[in-house]
């Protein structure tokens, strides 16, 4: 345990280490920049012509609203989501993993955020800065639905009309998201291209961003695409780690040896490291779906895996250089997970350069550790969570010696929307501490 001395010290250094990101250098006064988007060799801006006008619009809006506060945006922002969002979440401790482990294992409690996950913050944050910038509508994609839920939620709370593009695939896997949607008033359109899922959801909405950028804003649902979403939506999301430093602290009087998150795209991941990338000491853990296997059938065009931190190589994906899961001909592969939040190729540019830099460490489970990750949380803490969190919790299980004495996991989602899949999977694996699963057999009657 340590003493408020060291206590206040990691709280100015949470506060030193935010001036600096954001490139202030002076007093309160000192305008902050979007700057290029650029993380190291990743990101910027590869969009067709038509959507730069847009592009340009959104930094500057950016820039202005979310970075300087013009308007009093973000003092709106963190009011919305404190009182419809319910922030700040708790950083709750898990007793029976924290015994089963023999070290210290902290909850952040995502899953309690309105909507059941940490989509909402980007999503509330995005339909404000729209409204900001006199946009009529909303377009977004989604994978789970738990990004399309939030928008849909979040342009509700707003009265902005709002519509979702899903892959078909995904609207068979996420039946319930895709009625939330729609009873908080949003449109939500089939993408039947391809495989049905996120990447061919992303292009689509690209497409409709590119025909009717007048009055039309997209809400990306991750830090991936072109600057300025990536910094954007981790600016958002970074309340989660803005709230779990502080939290830690308080707690245990000192900062964690360990942060862990799951990865798909990445912004629960960003947003629970950002506060945190400047403490050496803590040790930082992307959790990727390694799906069936890490072995990528190039000749198929097929990886059954989810795995672009761990395995991919550079690309252009979706607006931005990033790493890919593709063949050698650049084509992207289809990628595969348990859990539709994380089956996407590609992953956010700034997490691909925190790789690089050897400042994240890439780490994946696959579909089955995932499902007993997703069995132990609900058994042992009472907490069902989304199958993408459940990947995080596959992790520390197979890997709670290497993180150390205190380890925060971000429980980035409930699982309520999973509840089919899981019946699913689980009947049809041997997953050794699932329930009895003998009356789920042959399907649900
Ligand atoms: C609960 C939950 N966690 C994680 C993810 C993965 O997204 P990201 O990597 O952007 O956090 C999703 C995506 O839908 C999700 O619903």
């Amino acid at each position: 345990m340590s003493s408020e001395g060291e206590r206040s010290e990691a709280s100015d250094r949470a506060g030193s280490k935010a001036t600096r990101e954001n490139g202030r250098d002076g007093g309160d006064g000192d305008h902050v920049s979007a700057g290029d988007g650029k993380f190291g060799r990743y990101g910027g801006q590869y969009v067709p012509e038509a959507l730069m006008p847009a592009i340009g619009e959104l930094t500057d809006a950016y820039e202005r609203y979310v970075l300087n506060n013009e308007g009093g945006f973000m003092d709106e922002f963190r009011r919305r989501i404190r009182e419809f969002g319910g922030r700040p979440t708790p950083l709750q401790r898990a007793d029976r993993l924290s015994e089963r482990y023999d070290t210290e294992v902290y909850l952040k409690r995502e899953d309690l955020l309105h909507g059941g996950a940490h989509k909402l913050n980007n999503a509330l944050g995005q339909v404000l800065l729209a409204k900001y910038m006199g946009k009529e509508r909303i377009i977004a994609e989604t994978g789970a639905g738990q990004h399309g839920t939030a928008t849909a939620m979040a342009a509700a709370h707003l009265d902005m009309p709002c519509e979702v593009y899903m892959g078909e695939r995904d609207i068979n896997r996420q039946r319930p998201n895709v009625f939330r949607m729609k009873i908080n008033g949003s449109a939500v359109t089939p993408v039947t291209t391809g495989r049905g899922t996120l990447k061919e959801a992303i292009s689509e909405t690209m497409r409709d961003w590119a025909t009717n950028v007048e009055d039309t804003h997209y809400v990306i649902g991750s830090v991936v695409g072109p600057h300025p979403f990536p910094r954007m939506v981790r600016d958002f999301q970074s309340l989660i780690s803005e709230e779990a430093r502080e939290q830690i602290v308080d707690r245990t009087g000192a900062l964690p040896d360990s942060v862990v998150a799951c990865a798909g795209g990445g912004s629960n991941t960003m947003g629970t490291f950002h506060n945190f990338i400047g403490d050496e000491a803590v040790d930082l853990f992307a959790v990727e779906a390694g799906g069936s296997s890490l072995a990528v059938d190039a000749e198929e065009g097929v990886a059954p895996n989810s795995a672009s931190l761990s395995t991919g190589s550079e690309g252009v994906l979706h607006g931005a250089r990033t790493k890919l899961l593709q063949d050698h001909d650049g084509q992207i592969v289809e990628s595969h997970s348990v859990s539709s939040g994380l089956d996407y190729a590609g992953v956010g540019p700034e997490l691909a350069h925190l790789v690089d830099e050897g400042r994240v460490t890439p780490v994946n489970v696959d579909d089955d550790a995932a499902l007993e990750g997703f069995h132990r949380l609900s058994q042992e803490e009472g907490i069902i969570p989304a199958l993408e969190t459940a990947h995080a919790f596959g992790y520390l299980h197979e890997h709670h010696d290497e993180l150390g004495d205190v380890t925060v996991i971000n429980v980035s989602g409930r699982g309520d929307k999973d509840l089919d899949t899981a019946i699913e999977e689980t009947t049809k694996r041997d997953i050794p501490n699932a329930p009895d699963m003998s009356m789920f057999e042959g399907g649900l009657r």
